[in-house]
């Protein structure tokens, strides 16, 4: 239903076609003795071609893996989180099913106009806020989906609300938000009776812009309008988290890594490996306001970009560039410390996009809250400097550099703490959907099924 790539099963049904086609060929009505030779050893060949096949699939399994969409079948989808598996079963001590602990998600099928619709816009599945495509493409592929909701333990609402790229910036309008979500719960609410059952507290959404559930990019205004009443009692999956009380996150909700390309990321570094000399020393590209502008009482990331520009843009060790480009990901690849300061909002993707490339996260933004704690160690893998101390920045670089730099970066280059930041489709063992579920799994106690079941 959403992408039209050859499935990686279409391409094993080709070779054993033509494997038919070959013993076919060879079928010779005259019988005899090299007839019956040259058929064992047609035959030998033959197994000896399946088995090699095998293990070649088996043995180089991700860079096949990521091309396949629909998994059609169970045995198949086994085969596939197997192979992704071998890198993980270290740090999994249960099995998914035990760790998931049998949770059930059911999807909404929803009119395309609240969500594949938007994607004839190839953007709307690979930009930075694509999560909400990314989830909804995974679970729909994932086993712990269920086509009976009555046996569902959560409900996914699927409203893809970043992809209106009809601004004339090319940033996503995202004020059709509220409406749009706003009609798909009346819609889903006179349809099946499961919202007005619990209220919306087992439905489940994605936010993954700025500001997550307060829909607006500008912070006085999302906090003015604060998380629209219809979907306080929800559970939102969001990249807005902060350490504090804030009316954007006064909801249940999940903080999740910002959406970066898995394809991108794995052709990156077959260019560039992770373990390659790193030839930067200090990294940052992004918008950085020389004299940023007041608006409505704040300053574009709190001034700490300017500042950054100002003391370091003429230092050599820092490779400080303006302008977006295309090819930024080699650069990240290329460098030993990435900065990730605020922008309006506290996270950015360049969290996502240093920790897959293995360059050191810099992470400036106060008292931010990070995705997936439990998944990934962020106090091991990165360094925290207070906004206040961004103009001690070269002095705390050296001071590591010189110190555990090595250290962090053993603990940055581990697998599985690189996995678990990306969204991948189907979902592997231990990826970025995975952690969600996880942390789903933990608000079990909003399944209306469960609570029925301990109550008798
Ligand atoms: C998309 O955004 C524009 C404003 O930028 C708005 O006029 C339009 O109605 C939006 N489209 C939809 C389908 O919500
Ligand atoms: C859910 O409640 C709304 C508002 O009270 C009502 O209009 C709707 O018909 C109800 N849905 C179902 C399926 O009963
Ligand atoms: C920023 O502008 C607001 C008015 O919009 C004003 O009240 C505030 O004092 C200004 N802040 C600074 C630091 O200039
Ligand atoms: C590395 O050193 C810095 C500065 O001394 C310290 O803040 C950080 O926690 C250390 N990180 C690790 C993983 O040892
Ligand atoms: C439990 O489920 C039964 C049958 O599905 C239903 O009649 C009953 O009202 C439910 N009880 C609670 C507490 O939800």
């Amino acid at each position: 239903m959403f992408d039209s790539k050859t499935p990686l099963r279409s391409r094993g049904f080709y070779v054993r076609m033509r494997l038919l086609q070959n013993s076919r060929h060879s079928r010779i009505p005259e019988k005899s003795f090299w007839y019956r030779f040259f058929k064992w050893i047609l035959w030998f060949s033959l197994a000896f071609y399946l088995v090699s096949s095998f293990l070649i699939t088996h043995t180089k399994p991700t860079t096949f893996i990521s091309k396949t969409t629909v998994s059609p079948s169970k045995a198949s989808r086994a085969l596939i989180e197997e192979s992704s598996l071998k890198s993980s079963s270290l740090q999994q001590p249960k099995s998914p099913e035990g760790l998931l602990k049998g949770m059930k998600v059911y999807i909404y099928d929803l009119p395309s106009k609240y969500n594949s619709v938007w994607l004839s816009n190839e953007r709307c599945s690979n930009h930075l806020f694509a999560s909400e495509v990314a989830i909804h493409k995974a679970l729909m592929n994932s086993d712990v989906r269920t086509l009976d909701p009555w046996v569902a333990d959560f409900f996914f609402v699927p409203v893809y609300v970043s992809c209106n790229f009809s601004t004339v910036n090319g940033f996503p309008d995202i004020g059709h938000a509220r409406p749009l979500l706003a009609s798909a719960i009346q819609h889903i609410s006179s349809q099946l009776p499961f919202w007005n059952r619990s209220l919306g507290s087992d439905h489940i959404f994605v936010a993954s812009h700025d500001f997550g559930s307060c829909f607006h990019t500008m912070e006085d205004v999302a906090m003015a309008d604060g998380v629209p009443e219809f979907l306080r009692n929800s559970i939102i999956l969001q990249t807005f988290g902060v350490k504090y009380k804030h009316p954007c996150q006064d909801v249940e909700n999940v903080v999740i890594p910002p959406y970066v390309s898995p394809d991108s990321v794995r052709s990156t570094l077959d260019k560039s490996p992770l373990m390659r000399r790193r030839e930067i020393f200090a990294f940052f590209r992004g918008k950085m306001e020389v004299h940023p502008k007041n608006i409505s009482g704040r300053f574009y990331s709190k001034r700490v970009r300017t500042m950054i520009w100002q003391k370091y843009g003429n230092n050599r060790k820092f490779y400080l560039k303006r302008h977006r480009l295309v090819g930024y990901q080699s650069e990240i690849a290329n460098s030993i410390f990435c900065l990730a300061p605020l922008g309006w909002a506290p996270w950015s993707p360049r969290l996502v996009e240093s920790v897959v490339l293995g360059c050191v996260p810099v992470i400036i933004a106060d008292d931010i809250r990070l995705p997936f704690p439990s998944a990934v160690p962020w106090s091991e893998i990165s360094l925290t400097v207070a906004e206040k101390d961004v103009t001690k920045l070269g002095k705390i670089l050296e001071h590591v550099a010189a110190t555990n730099l090595t250290k962090i970066q053993k603990n940055l280059w581990d697998p599985n703490v690189r996995k678990a930041l990306l969204f991948n489709n189907p979902k592997k063992e231990g990826d970025a959907t995975f952690q969600v579920l996880v942390a789903l799994s933990e608000k079990l106690d909003r399944s209306h099924k469960r609570s029925n079941v301990s109550s008798q």
